[in-house]
């Protein structure tokens, strides 16, 4: 290749992201109201606001706003109880923040391999290990493999789509485990006919900048049970047991979102419909332009649920289509496009080095193979057609 002919680096104008924000509501409003009421910090009434409509959009009786998702399950894990050298089931083929929060409590991550057809935790296979394999000692459940007892369960609901929750909430419930969702990428997904956060003891989403909604960077602990509510609040507000004296039981973390992201929280709330129509929208016209392509696998919705297609993910079968997940990334980036694959199976994490596993083989095909495309509420028909353009063209170059 002369240097004529090198491709050109495309300018960050000409960029394809892959997920931004849309601030096209009341931010600016909100925001300004805050700024005008000097209720700026971490208490002020759009926090209420904000946890109020999200409880009541999901349908549970208590939210508890955090500064991030990650903090988010590291108080839900506090609150469940969950401590010192217990063990927790979590997915592999995820974010590595639920993992990350297992360990903030002391626990330890015993991962579950994901199933192929939605990529999500493998039910089948926790329901099987739990049954099958695991031992009741002195009124503990003891994994037989570390001798930990386990205490809970977190399904982490990736890319927009539901874990098929039912089995897991009765098994969970005959072995007397806590269920605590991670739906940090799935706000506004459906599980049958419930809202995806509804169902675990507590769940937890994020607002992130990345998500289908944001404050800038934020998180959210529901649950129905209040004493766990309370819990939740004391735990994120320093452990604070004395309203005048500094008095403290408990060692607690400083946790609370701010007025002010709240704020941006609220006024996205109110877009969250709108964002998922258009999300889902993209989804509907990438399977349209990119189905029956020899090699290509899309990204499918389970007859039980209604994915909020966050972050639309294909799989490619190299030998089939021509070129490798990664050769498809490369060719996507260098045209401007930005994809990426899917993370790092837990299992094979060298941060969580030495953690078991139930199976793994699914999820290290699908971390392989996987390419998520660009998925933002405001991506154009003409953006799109330029991320296809790039999909299908990455076959062609060397
Ligand atoms: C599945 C999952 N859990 C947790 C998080 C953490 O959320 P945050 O970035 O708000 O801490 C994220 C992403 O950000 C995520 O994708």
């Amino acid at each position: 290749m002369t240097r004529r002919d090198a491709p050109q680096t495309p300018s960050v104008a000409d960029t394809v992201p892959l997920a931004t924000p849309v601030l096209r509501g009341n931010e600016w409003k909100y925001v300004k109201e805050c700024l005008e009421t000097n209720w700026v910090s971490s208490v002020g009434p759009f926090v209420e606001r904000f946890e109020a409509a999200v409880a009541a959009y999901v349908g549970r009786r208590f939210a508890v706003a955090t500064a991030t998702g990650t903090a988010a399950l590291h108080v839900a894990l506090a609150a469940a109880g969950i401590g010192v050298d217990d063990e927790v089931l979590v997915s592999t083929l995820t974010f590595i923040a639920p993992a990350n929060a297992v360990r903030y409590v002391g626990a330890w991550p015993r991962f579950v391999d994901a199933e192929p057809r939605y990529a999500q935790m493998d039910v089948g296979r926790v329901v099987e290990f739990l049954e099958s394999r695991c031992r009741w000692q002195d009124g503990r459940l003891v994994d037989p493999d570390t001798g930990r007892r386990i205490r809970a369960v977190m399904p982490v609901h990736v890319l927009g789509h539901p874990v098929d929750l039912d089995p897991l909430l009765a098994v969970a419930r005959k072995f007397d485990l806590a269920v605590i969702e991670d739906a940090a990428e799935s706000l506004g997904a459906r599980y049958r006919s419930r809202a995806v956060g509804a169902d675990g003891d507590l769940a937890c989403l994020s607002f992130n900048g990345n998500k289908v909604i944001t404050s800038g960077g934020g998180g959210m602990v529901l649950t129905d049970d209040p004493a766990r509510a309370e819990r939740l609040r004391y735990l994120t507000t320093q452990a604070k047991d004395d309203p005048l004296e500094y008095v403290h039981y408990a060692v607690g973390f400083n946790y609370r979102l701010t007025n002010i992201q709240a704020a941006i929280g609220m006024a996205q709330m109110e877009r969250l419909e709108a964002h998922l129509d258009a999300k889902r929208e993209l989804a509907q016209r990438y399977a349209a332009m990119l189905g029956n392509v020899p090699g290509l696998s899309l990204p499918e919705e389970a007859p039980w649920a209604q994915s909020s297609s966050w972050l639309y993910t294909i799989q490619v079968e190299a030998g089939r289509f021509g070129r490798d997940s990664r050769g498809v990334i490369k060719a996507l980036n260098a045209a401007g496009v930005a994809a990426r694959p899917l993370w790092q199976p837990l299992h094979r994490s060298p941060a969580h080095a030495g953690s078991p596993t139930l199976g793994g083989e699914v999820a290290e095909r699908l971390n392989r193979d996987a390419v998520s495309l660009p998925s933002s509420v405001d991506l154009t028909i003409e953006s799109q057609q330029r991320v296809v353009e790039g999909v299908l063209g990455s076959r062609l170059k060397d």
